[in-house]
């Protein structure tokens, strides 16, 4: 029976999405197909998500008219499954993967393929994900809301010009990375003021997901939040000032400025 969603590469991005989209409810696992080459990994496929069809490779009559093809493929291996991706007739195609064009996949697709360029993050997983489209030339305003209907269940999702997308991914792509670091930094400083390390942990990651849902629930900027727990001469400004005198703020603009031009890299490879 033809699917309503191929999966071609279900590691940890078409994984986490896969997650989101089946435990957010948008698909059920008997309507996706993920194309997996590693046994082991279709294996844990099978479990994860009971009813889910798993190939080692893409076959043709897979797809239902309406459906489409997510393609979750590390970047050097894009172009090539873009290729196969014409040979089995899948047209319409979203694709996560970083620094790869549209236009460098369109000219491996059928011609008139509709391609959806996106740069999802792996808070997909939790239904938290952050991501940002953009439609290639063939693509029509119910492709892009295809796309945004996919990742909307797993996320917020906003439009953009193709050519934003090397700051998407440098932003919110790697953005988890960053506040990791963030998280490991703050559980050492708090190890070395005496905290037991599995509480220390519990107390910043609460504190980052409070942090997070007071800058999307209070309607607030940063700076506004900063500064209401920022009492003069209080131990908020005083930590605050040794992050400003060791260039916390502008590591973190010099690290998105570098990984935005990693991914403009990526594209030209
Ligand atoms: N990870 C992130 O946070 C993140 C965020 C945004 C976007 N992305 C993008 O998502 C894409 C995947 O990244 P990832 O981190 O998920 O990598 P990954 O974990 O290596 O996943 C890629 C998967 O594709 C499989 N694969 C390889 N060749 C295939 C083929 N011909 N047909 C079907 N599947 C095939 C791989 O299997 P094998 O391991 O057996 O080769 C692997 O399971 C990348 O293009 C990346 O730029 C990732």
């Amino acid at each position: 029976m033809a699917a309503n969603l191929v999966l071609v590469g279900a590691g940890k991005m078409g994984g986490a999405l896969l997650a989101g989209l089946v435990s957010s409810g948008r698909c059920r696992p008997e309507e996706v197909v993920a194309v997996e080459p590693s046994v082991a990994r279709r294996d844990e496929l099978l479990a994860l998500h009971p009813g889910i069809r798993v190939l080692a490779s893409l076959e043709a009559g897979l797809l239902e008219a309406e459906g489409g093809a997510i393609l979750a493929v590390k970047p050097e291996q894009a172009e090539p499954v873009a290729g196969l991706l014409a040979a089995v007739g899948i047209d319409r195609v979203l694709s996560l993967v970083a620094g790869i064009s549209t236009a460098r996949l369109e000219a491996k697709l059928a011609p008139g393929a509709r391609v959806i360029r996106s740069m999802p993050n792996t808070a997909s997983m939790v239904g938290a994900g952050a991501a940002a489209i953009s439609a290639g030339a063939a693509a029509h305003a119910e492709d892009l809301a295809w796309a945004e209907g996919i990742l909307s269940s797993v996320g917020t999702v906003v439009r953009v010009p193709e050519r934003q997308l090397d700051a998407v991914t440098a932003v919110s792509g790697s953005g988890p990375a960053y506040l990791f670091l963030v998280a490991e930094a703050m559980v050492e400083g708090a190890v070395c003021q005496g905290l037991p390390r599995d509480l220390a942990l519990e107390l910043v990651s609460q504190t980052l997901l409070g942090a997070g849902r007071l800058l999307t629930e209070t309607g607030q900027s940063p700076e506004q939040l900063r500064a209401a727990v920022t009492s003069p001469a209080g131990t908020t400004a005083a930590g605050l000032r040794i992050l400003e005198l060791k260039g916390a703020r502008s590591a973190f603009i010099e690290a998105i400025q570098t990984a935005a031009e990693r991914s403009r890299q990526l594209g030209h490879q």
